[in-house]
């Protein structure tokens, strides 16, 4: 029975390919997870991500998840954990995506990835696949390459210097290597089902979640750009990773992203939220962060811009990535890019989960009908919003 060692399961992108692998392999999966959690905390997320597949689940399934624990910080403990289940193939999922914790960035990424690829090459694995990101180019001029990267003038966040690191080191390595670089990861392109953490699209939409749904506010300030946000949907995610399998040669680099031409603007997403949900009167939309009213907008919209202009200002970058590698896993027609309909998906499901948003909903919906007929009565919103100054147009 081919076995795959495949790391960090315990987190979203781990749970994804170890599902994928239950649904489309015969393999044994390796989970090694840190900490000492129970069996069942680890087993149970991946088999409701196979569910979620439309796969039956049984106790095959159960039995080809093996569970490895290991006392973290030690990498003889990691060794030794492993040492009765060899696998020749690793899978590496496992990562820090805390922009602000330095040392956890670097240890993770970097020094976890190090001892990972000398553990692989002291028991012989034949095929090691790095989870990268989109973004580990930093801020570069053209088109981001699928290749190694030099040092760029500027990174978005430490994350993208240390992710850029470790696709160093995994190059270097003497092992058969793929390196692999999804953009921003959301939910199923059907379902609009997300178990991740609040990353990326889902940090925005639960600080509006939390920031914007206590009371109805005729006016709306945003950082909306008018460029296009590279989004990949998870089953997206788990096709590319099947097929890299199967088709990629050692060494190749892949930037695994949506068709650039179907992915939604910046200002088409917060479009979802004012149509969908808030209904203001008027709404402002703006380039950059340093644009924005700061001293004059309404305190809790001010909040949702300190804690997402970060991740807004780097989706919105103008990120062109080269896209020979997804042509080469001949997914075709079948690949699930993003749209802006397949987000509104995902953005219905995440405001129906949400108690706080559907309170707001049956709360303001009065507000709503009068926004509604205000904006009807309106003759050109797009002018008044011009006369007052710094707001740019939709
Ligand atoms: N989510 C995205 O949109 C996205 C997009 C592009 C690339 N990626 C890349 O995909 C990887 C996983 O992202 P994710 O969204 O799945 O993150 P996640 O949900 O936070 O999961 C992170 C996983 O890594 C493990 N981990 C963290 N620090 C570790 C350490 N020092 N030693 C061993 N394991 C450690 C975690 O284990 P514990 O449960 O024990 O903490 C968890 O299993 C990251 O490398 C990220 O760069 C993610």
């Amino acid at each position: 029975m081919e076995r795959v060692l495949v790391t960090g399961v315990s987190g979203y992108l781990g749970k994804l390919a170890a599902a994928a692998l239950l649904a489309q392999t015969d393999a044994e999966l390796i989970l090694p997870v840190r900490r000492l959690p129970l069996a069942r905390d680890v087993e149970h997320p991946v088999l409701e991500e196979l569910a979620a597949l439309g796969v039956r689940v049984s106790d095959e399934h159960r039995r080809r998840m093996v569970i490895v624990p290991y006392a973290p910080d030690s990498h003889a403990a990691l060794s030794e954990a492993l040492a009765p289940y060899p696998a020749p193939e690793i899978i590496h999922c496992a990562g820090c995506l805390d922009y602000f914790n330095e040392n956890e960035l670097w240890a993770t990424n970097v020094e976890f990835t190090r001892q990972l690829l000398e553990l692989a090459e002291r028991t012989a694995v034949r095929r090691f696949i790095y989870i990268s990101t989109a973004y580990s180019s930093g801020y570069i001029e053209g088109s981001v390459p699928e290749a190694l990267h030099t040092e760029p003038e500027r990174d978005p966040t430490i994350y993208t210097r240390t992710k850029r690191a470790a696709e160093n080191l995994v190059a270097a390595s003497p092992l058969a290597t793929l390196i692999l670089r999804p953009s921003i990861v959301i939910g199923h392109s059907r379902t609009g089902r997300y178990t991740g953490k609040q990353y990326g699209l889902y940090q925005l939409w639960s600080g509006i979640e939390r920031l914007l749904s206590s009371t109805w506010e005729p006016d709306l300030h945003a950082l909306a750009p008018t460029s296009r946000v590279n989004l990949l949907h998870q089953d997206a995610f788990q096709r590319a990773l099947l097929a890299a399998r199967e088709k990629l040669p050692a060494g190749a680099i892949v930037n695994l992203v949506s068709n650039p031409k179907t992915c939604p603007l910046m200002r088409e997403l917060w479009d979802l939220w004012m149509d969908r949900v808030f209904r203001p009167e008027r709404r402002y939309y703006y380039e950059a962060a340093d644009d924005l009213p700061v001293s004059t907008m309404p305190r809790r919209q001010r909040a949702l811009m300190a804690l997402a202009s970060v991740n807004i200002e780097i989706a919105a970058h103008d990120w062109r990535f080269e896209t020979r590698g997804m042509a080469r896993l001949g997914l075709g027609t079948s690949f699930p890019d993003a749209t802006l309909d397949s987000v509104a998906t995902c953005q219905d499901l995440f405001v129906s989960s949400s108690d706080k948003l559907q309170a707001y909903l049956r709360k303001f919906s009065r507000s709503h009908a009068a926004a509604t007929a205000a904006a009807g009565a309106m003759s050109c919103p797009e002018i008044s919003m011009a006369s007052l100054g710094s707001a740019t147009t939709p």
